[in-house]
């Protein structure tokens, strides 16, 4: 059989797609850079880590709240005023332990509860991540610092569209008497991820 001719495209940079892509919803009427702007506000101000932090907190300081949280994830973080979009439908919290770690991935692409834990940070979306956590956890976890004791259960949780994770960090001892606020301030979102503890 011929060679079949191969098509070349140049490849127009990113900033210059979008554009593109603006200006033909613009021509339909479509608001497109007023949802870009808001898409974005939202991203940097509404979509934070800190969400996630203080139901971490709450959940180290009341032990019903707790218990709602770990039997319905987004049923209790709409207590703390947290919403997630609709087709969100679960959110599932893993409870981790001092000999249970949990880690959380989406093997598919970058699915995170985004509205309670924040967006996913790069390496989360990197090819080589998604493919060797769940492969080779351990040592994934042992380049990103975090080098657990063999007899730590390392559980892995891929998410899907419907089904979102977050994970809540053992709460550390040095932390007695602290205050909900003191408390959401140690809480980071790789701990929510599981890749790191607190
Ligand atoms: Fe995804």
């Amino acid at each position: 059989m011929a060679d079949l001719p191969r098509v070349v495209r140049a490849t127009a940079p990113p900033q210059a797609r979008v554009d593109a892509v603006q200006a033909a919803l613009e021509a339909r009427g479509l608001p497109a850079a007023a949802a870009v702007e808001e898409l974005g506000q939202l991203a940097e101000e509404a979509w934070v880590p800190g969400n996630g932090a203080r139901v971490v907190a709450r959940a180290w300081t009341d032990p019903a709240f707790r218990a709602r949280l770990l039997a319905n994830g987004r049923a209790a973080v709409a207590e703390l005023g947290l919403t997630l979009p609709k087709h969100h439908r679960h959110l599932v919290v893993l409870e981790n332990t001092p000999s249970i770690q949990n880690v959380i991935c989406c093997t598919q692409c970058s699915c995170t509860a985004f509205t309670v834990i924040g967006l996913p940070p790069d390496w989360y979306k990197d090819l080589e991540y998604r493919a060797r956590v769940v492969r080779e956890s351990r040592t994934v976890l042992r380049e990103m610092g975090l080098d657990l004791p063999a007899e730590v259960d390392l559980r892995v949780w891929d998410t899907t569209a419907d089904t979102r994770y977050m994970v809540l960090p053992v709460r550390p001892p040095h932390t007695a008497g602290w205050s909900e606020e003191e408390l959401a301030a140690i809480v980071t979102r790789d701990a929510m991820i599981g890749v790191a503890r607190l």
